[in-house]
């Protein structure tokens, strides 16, 4: 591991907030009490609304697709509508009333979230991923990028934008370092996974060390973390109007890089991305090499994002052309090949194989009697959803939550899809939700396959960890994606199960079994992006303008032209 002492920008100390009602007391949402358009408040959040406004078919390379839907008018456009996050409030330094008397469950969320703050030369840079002493801490008491996205969201949405901005800059700075594994120089653009602040009490000096993989278990380099990075910059940006922060050109460098490496060219036949096992939350091997949903959706999101905070200047426009055409292949080959309902597999269970050449139905030459038992009782009727992986020969029919939720907030996923997807949710509630929220994916492996694909984990056995636990943190994509679908009485559910338990238990990491009844195994206590996760949900489910960070419009020219099978045309 390599040290290096790094300098800080300013920010402002951070506040407390008051306590709030619980979540039982929300009414239901009524999407007609937003106003028709958004609060015109200043001239730069004007200029960063143009931004989030450039379609793909503003852009030279794009040619329409043959037909548009003028009549499929989804609850999704409504967000668009809402205003402005209430984080541009005046007054800061007044605590944050939510309305409602007593939530003691908020007022503990916030004090544990605030104690977790690490400070680097006195200015705050991020959250520890977890405050339990009575673990060994392993890596632990670093800031994880893909953990601070949660509390990053909770101090926006609260009008704390400092830290976030100083978290981007930091680790924007630790991207630029020269980072080896062995004798073997990693790309210029890979960020870290985590960082920590070192003491030297002696010299009375701070400096961070940064970890890129070469530190991980398993030594896989985050692959999810630039794509958070610049998902938490469009966040910062949306929310605060503050459009200096992406214009600086360290910003649009440090962007350019992580999108020279994941818009390369190579041997390439597929526009998803080729990964390593343990690339991203699931950080063990866990048999989600190839082309795991999750980073194919945070891939598409960032892409979106960066959309919007490239300028079109000399050197981004060549990106922008390059972020566009990489858009329309990468939803076509989502939407077509990753989408699974009802007739899809009914299709995959009736498949030839061995077919050769561009007439090929089944084009990845996928062996029907691979289609698992379980997949036959776990498909609803109305529903669908993107499976885990595809690959030549491969289809992982797995259910994962963060690929999914993204999807749908990214607008991976058409309208149709999101829906589908809520759908699958709710009738397979026992199973996805169970008695915590929310399965990190489903169902779990286990015996032979279990020490196959694991490589005989006993972190990841049956129902614990990543293989089927249940975590706390996905409560807040649940939220937004509920939110986006128009269906908060889903996310409100989940709400409710979570205050049964989370504080009372102590905020762990993740929960194991079947209904995700008990703590987990190894579950770290003061697990933050739990306590963080559940913050974001309340705050979004409160106001649901603040949606608008984390969420992004469909893009009407990306709509496919054909219809695959009936979850697609309700
Ligand atoms: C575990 C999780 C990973 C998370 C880290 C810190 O390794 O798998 O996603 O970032 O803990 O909380």
């Amino acid at each position: 591991m390599s040290t290096h002492s790094v300098d800080v920008n300013p920010t402002e100390c951070v506040k407390s907030v008051d306590a709030s009602c619980s979540v039982s007391e929300i009414d239901e949402y009524d999407f007609s009490r937003f106003p028709e358009r958004p609060r015109n408040l200043n001239m730069d959040r004007d200029r960063q609304r143009s931004f989030d406004e450039r379609s793909l078919v503003d852009l030279p390379c794009f040619s329409p697709p043959v037909s548009s839907r003028a009549d499929n008018i989804s609850r999704i456009d409504h967000f668009d509508s809402l205003p402005f996050s209430p984080a541009h409030r005046s007054g800061f330094d007044t605590p944050r009333s939510f309305g409602h008397e007593g939530s003691p469950m908020m007022a503990e969320a916030w004090d544990a979230l605030r104690r977790t703050l690490v400070y680097f030369r006195g200015k705050p840079v991020g959250t520890i991923a977890a405050l339990d002493s009575s673990e060994e801490k392993l890596n632990y008491d670093q800031v994880f990028v893909r953990d601070f996205v949660p509390s990053a969201l909770a101090f926006l949405m609260n009008g704390e934008p400092e830290i976030v901005k100083n978290f981007l800059l930091k680790t924007l700075r630790l991207q630029s370092w020269e980072k080896k594994i062995d004798r073997f120089q990693l790309a210029e653009g890979v960020m870290p996974a985590s960082f920590k602040v070192l003491h030297d009490p002696v010299r009375n000096t701070e400096t961070l060390m940064a970890d890129f993989g070469e530190s991980a278990i398993g030594r896989v380099a985050p692959i999810d973390s630039g794509f958070w990075w610049i998902i938490l910059l469009r966040a910062y940006t949306k929310s605060t109007g503050d459009t200096s922060l992406a214009d600086k050109p360290e910003c649009q460098k440090g962007m350019r890089l992580i999108l020279s490496l994941c818009l390369s060219e190579g041997f390439d036949t597929f526009p998803t991305l080729l990964c390593a096992d343990g690339c991203c939350m699931i950080d063990r091997r866990m048999g989600v090499y190839g082309y795991p949903i999750e980073i194919q959706a945070l891939f598409f999101m960032a892409l979106r994002c960066a959309l919007v905070l490239l300028k079109q200047d000399a050197e981004g426009k060549e990106f922008v052309e390059r972020i566009v055409k990489r858009l329309h292949a990468l939803s076509y080959h989502m939407r077509s090949y990753f989408w699974l309902d009802l007739k899809q597999l009914n299709d995959i269970y009736r498949y030839k194989t061995e077919e050769y050449s561009h007439t090929a139905v089944n084009k990845f030459n996928v062996i029907p009697d691979s289609l698992p038992e379980w997949i036959f009782d776990f498909m609803p009727t109305h529903g669908g959803y993107f499976i885990g992986n595809v690959g030549p020969s491969k289809m992982d029919f797995r259910w994962f939550c963060l690929g999914n939720c993204i999807a749908i907030l990214a607008s991976l996923a058409t309208p149709e899809q999101s829906n589908a997807i809520m759908d699958l949710i709710e009738s397979r509630w026992e199973e996805l939700v169970g008695e915590m929220p929310l399965k990190v994916c489903y169902p779990a492996i286990e015996s032979h396959e279990w020490r196959i694909v694991t490589g005989c984990d006993p972190k990841n056995t049956r129902w614990s960890y990543h293989n089927g636990g249940s975590w706390p943190v996905l409560l807040w994509l649940l939220t937004a994606a509920c939110i986006k679908t128009g269906r908060p009485h889903i996310a409100k559910r989940a709400i409710e199960l979570i205050e049964l338990r989370l504080a009372r238990d102590s905020w762990p990491e993740y929960y194991d079994g079947k209904v995700g009844r008990y703590i987990g195994k190894q579950a770290r206590k003061q697990q933050t992006w739990s306590i963080a996760g559940y913050l974001v949900s309340r705050m979004m489910l409160e106001d649901p303008s603040h949606l608008g960070m984390i969420a992004l419009e469909e893009d009407k020219q990306m709509r496919p032209p054909l219809r695959r099978s009936a979850s697609w045309t309700f």
